[in-house]
């Protein structure tokens, strides 16, 4: 059951999603009730316009080469019934990118800059409860060089009316904690902000129920508080709760409270709070979880999804979340902000850790129009909000303070300010430690900044822990952030070689290109091995992401001009996956590492033609102890994991020698006939897994494979659509770059295409897409209505073919 985490159950909430008019440019007296929208057009939230595009060299290949800045403005009109009247009404946002600022009936009630942060303001008294037109302007002016990445543009995630009797639980107002846990019993801590917005001081009785994961009230109590006029007060109780299921990453079980806050008999608010029993504890030799240590199998994410854009779809981001833990990871970080809401409660749901991280900037300017600007003013706020709307999840494990901060080599004031939001840290929540990512050494070290927060992030220096560790050796350290190998998907350059750019605009999958602070996932495994006290590492990153298209475009990250050099190159490349989610060879690097279930991977592709004779480096990723490797049936040798090893050119900033044996892969040099590979692998010598890549023939037909055959008829549901370009005998094409086009019938919509092509123009939102290395994606989404929907691909010369989708 998926619960309304963190809302008030008043009936009256509404989600506020529906029916907004929306028009993308400066628009004077927009704010005004009486101002003419009618030529709007008329959309439902959660909304991302700059993902329409079109993609453009103008707007920055940095962030994405999408039209995200600009002027939006939204309107929504809609009437307050007269029963309304003496309540208080918010309208809370859950995001909305970038620089809002808000007005109802033409009267201004706030603005908050941060597009990453949720907020809400009471608008009780500016609007008319007669039942007559009452009208809210919202509008974003997101500038250009504000972001690294593409931030996208718009509400892009959900919005509440909240109508509540002047005495009703705070916005984010419960805090659970469990101070005490073990097998026969836990200590449950609930602290309940309760407001009084009216005149006459109160007391009120506040109850807290209980309920295990199966929904059985198991523990509750009842406590009486007083509240003045126009202030807040805390209900603070704990209760025991026998035989706590405990949260853990196998077993993610939840709890709910409910919160009751009554007046006598009269119920004034009801309040409910998911939250996980487990308990959390790190010292320098590691992480613990319930008292086990967990090394972090990480990945860093960046909030959007695909070509989706940013706008919230719990699927999408469901989605990438079991692609990822299909991948092995045990743990997310939030780079480089306050992610969805919904983000955060599949991560409970599905047993994943979270760094949630606040910031990627302070005072000094990673760009020119970023968030420095608004850092004094909002700073230690929106840091403190984010824990405060964040603090009942159990999955979340550290609060970042921030990512690779310029503050870090200046040896003044960089403490300073760190431990400043530190202290916001502990006075919000003292139950989990602090960290922030650190890309710089030893400044930071040694100018007292590392010192200020719990934990130690260190990005990119895996030949430096053993050194930390002896100088400092009271940081906890983790790879805070990793690697920043890039590739595309079934691109493959032969000869191997380690170049910086190639002119294809892509990147070969064999795993060991990157800027010059990167490094193949290989380096870190070892060094991790090497540093057991190291907590793991969160690597960079699971998915691919829109913008940041390094190694193209330029590596400098200060010089705006110079990120359009390569351009259409505008999407990143340091994904596991794709932007579609699908597979690079390296998600299989990573799964052979991190998960114990037999798995064998074997790369590159098999088509060579014109290449016969020539050596071919064949790589295998797998977890088994041995594998053979076949050529057209005939054996090329068996190799051990660990004793076989495979050169990798290392040629990289921080790292000596220039190459490096890896343990990780396995590889033989084959030379090129058509026909088959096929690896085999075998576990206590015996067989346990296989694959076999065989020389495709010529395009002859479309396949397509559907996530889920039914999805639920909600308007917001999705079923993702995997496009493959095969030969007659069904074998993928690894080179086809197919025009396919679609056609969709029934009770939903296509809203995205995509193929993975990170140097492509053309639209997400077109009708047709090209195949990328023989694949591309279709993403459906569910109407209102029940029924099917049919989607129909075709193509010049390929057999076309149909898949269908029930919505329920
Ligand atoms: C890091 C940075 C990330 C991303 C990455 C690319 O320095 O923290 O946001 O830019 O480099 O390698």
């Amino acid at each position: 059951m998926i619960l309304t985490y963190g809302l008030s159950l008043q009936a009256q909430d509404q989600n506020f999603d529906a029916n907004w008019l929306f028009f993308n440019d400066k628009a004077a007296g927009a704010e005004t009730s009486d101002f003419d929208d009618s030529q709007w057009r008329e959309l439902d939230l959660p909304h991302d316009w700059a993902i329409e595009g079109p993609f453009d060299i103008k707007y920055n290949a940095r962030a994405g080469g999408l039209p995200f800045h600009g002027t939006g403005w939204y309107r929504k009109h809609f009437a307050m019934p007269q029963r309304a009247e003496g309540k208080v009404v918010r309208i809370e946002f859950e995001g909305a990118m970038y620089n809002a600022h808000i007005w109802v009936n033409g009267q201004q009630v706030g603005h908050r800059p941060y597009g990453y942060i949720g907020f809400e303001f009471d608008i009780s008294q500016y609007l008319r409860y007669d039942g007559s037109d009452n009208v809210i302007a919202v509008r974003l002016t997101p500038e250009p060089l504000s972001s690294r990445w593409y931030p996208g543009a718009g509400i892009y995630r959900h919005v509440w009316l909240k109508v509540d009797e002047p005495v009703h639980v705070a916005q984010w107002g419960t805090y659970i904690t469990t101070p005490t846990v073990t097998d026969a019993k836990a200590v449950v801590q609930n602290e309940t902000q309760v407001v009084n917005k009216s005149d006459q001081g109160k007391t009120v009785t506040v109850r807290q129920q209980y309920f295990d994961p199966q929904g059985r009230e198991v523990a509750s109590i009842e406590e009486q508080i007083v509240i003045a006029a126009q202030s807040t007060a805390t209900a603070a109780s704990y209760v025991n709760v026998a035989n706590p299921q405990r949260w853990d990453l196998d077993t993610p079980h939840l709890y709910t409270a409910t919160t009751t806050v009554l007046d006598g008999d009269q119920v004034l608010d009801r309040y409910e709070s998911r939250f996980g029993i487990r308990s959390i504890r790190f010292d320098t030799e590691g992480f613990y979880l319930n008292e086990r240590k967990v090394r972090f199998d990480g990945v860093c994410l960046h909030h959007d999804n695909g070509a989706l854009g940013t706008a919230v779809y719990r699927r999408a981001i469901e989605r990438k979340l079991q692609i990822m833990q299909d991948m092995g990871i045990n743990a997310i970080r939030t780079s480089h902000n306050p992610p969805s809401r919904e983000l955060l409660e599949l991560c409970d749901e599905m047993g994943l850790l979270v760094l949630d991280e606040a910031f990627d900037v302070w005072k000094l300017a990673k760009v020119e129009n970023g968030y420095n600007k608004f850092f004094d003013e909002w700073g230690e706020i929106d840091l403190r909000d984010m824990i405060l709307r964040d603090r009942n999840h159990p999955s979340i494990v550290m609060w970042s303070i921030g990512n690779e901060i310029i503050e870090q080599s200046d040896t003044q004031k960089g403490w300073t300010v760190a431990k400043k939001l530190n202290d916001v840290c502990k006075t919000t929540d003292p139950t989990r430690p602090s960290t922030a990512g650190f890309n710089w050494y030893p400044a930071p070290y040694d100018n007292n900044m590392a010192q200020q927060v719990d934990i130690t992030g260190i990005n990119y220096k895996p030949t430096k822990y053993s050194e930390v560790r002896s100088n400092y050796p009271r940081l906890p350290i983790y790879g805070s952030e990793t690697s920043s190998c890039t590739s595309s998907r079934g691109v493959y350059h032969l000869p191997i070689e380690k170049y910086q750019t190639h002119e294809s605009l892509q990147v070969t999958s064999y795993d060991l290109i990157g800027p010059p602070w990167a490094y193949p996932p290989d380096v870190e495994f070892y060094y991790q091995a090497q540093n057991p006290y190291v907590m793991g590492e969160f690597i960079w990153t699971g998915f691919d992401y829109l913008g940041e298209p390094t190694p193209y475009g330029g590596k400098d990250n200060s010089t705006n001009g110079r990120w359009n050099s390569d351009w259409p190159s505008r999407s990143s490349y340091f994904g596991a996956v794709d932007l579609c989610g699908f597979p690079k060879d390296r998600f299989y690097l990573y799964q052979s590492q991190w998960t114990d279930e037999p798995m064998i991977h074997l790369l590159p592709h098999w088509d060579w033609q014109g290449m016969e004779g020539q050596n071919i480096p064949v790589y295998c990723y797998t977890n088994c102890d041995e594998a053979e490797l076949f050529v057209n049936g005939q054996s090329m040798g068996r190799k051990v994991k660990g004793q076989n090893k495979t050169t990798l050119i290392v040629d990289f900033l921080r790292y000596e020698p220039k190459t490096f044996d890896s343990p990780y892969r396995l590889s033989w040099d084959v030379p090129y006939q058509a026909g088959s590979i096929r690896v085999v692998g075998y576990k206590d010598g015996k067989a346990v897994q296989e694959k076999e890549i065989r020389t495709a023939g010529t395009p002859a037909k479309i396949s397509l494979s559907v996530d889920r055959a039914e999805i639920s008829a909600d308007g917001r549901d999705l079923a993702y659509v995997t496009v493959r370009i095969e030969d007659k005998d069904g074998n993928l094409c690894p080179n086809a770059d197919n025009l396919v086009n679609f056609d969709v019938k029934g009770a939903g919509k296509l809203i995205a295409v995509d193929n993975g092509n990170a140097a492509s123009t053309e639209s997400f939102q077109a009708p047709y897409r090209k195949a990328f290395s023989g694949m591309a994606l279709a993403i459906l989404r569910s109407d209102k209505q029940a029924g099917r929907i049919k989607l129909k691909a075709t193509g010049e010369g390929l057999k076309s073919t149909s898949v269908t989708v029930i919505t329920k």
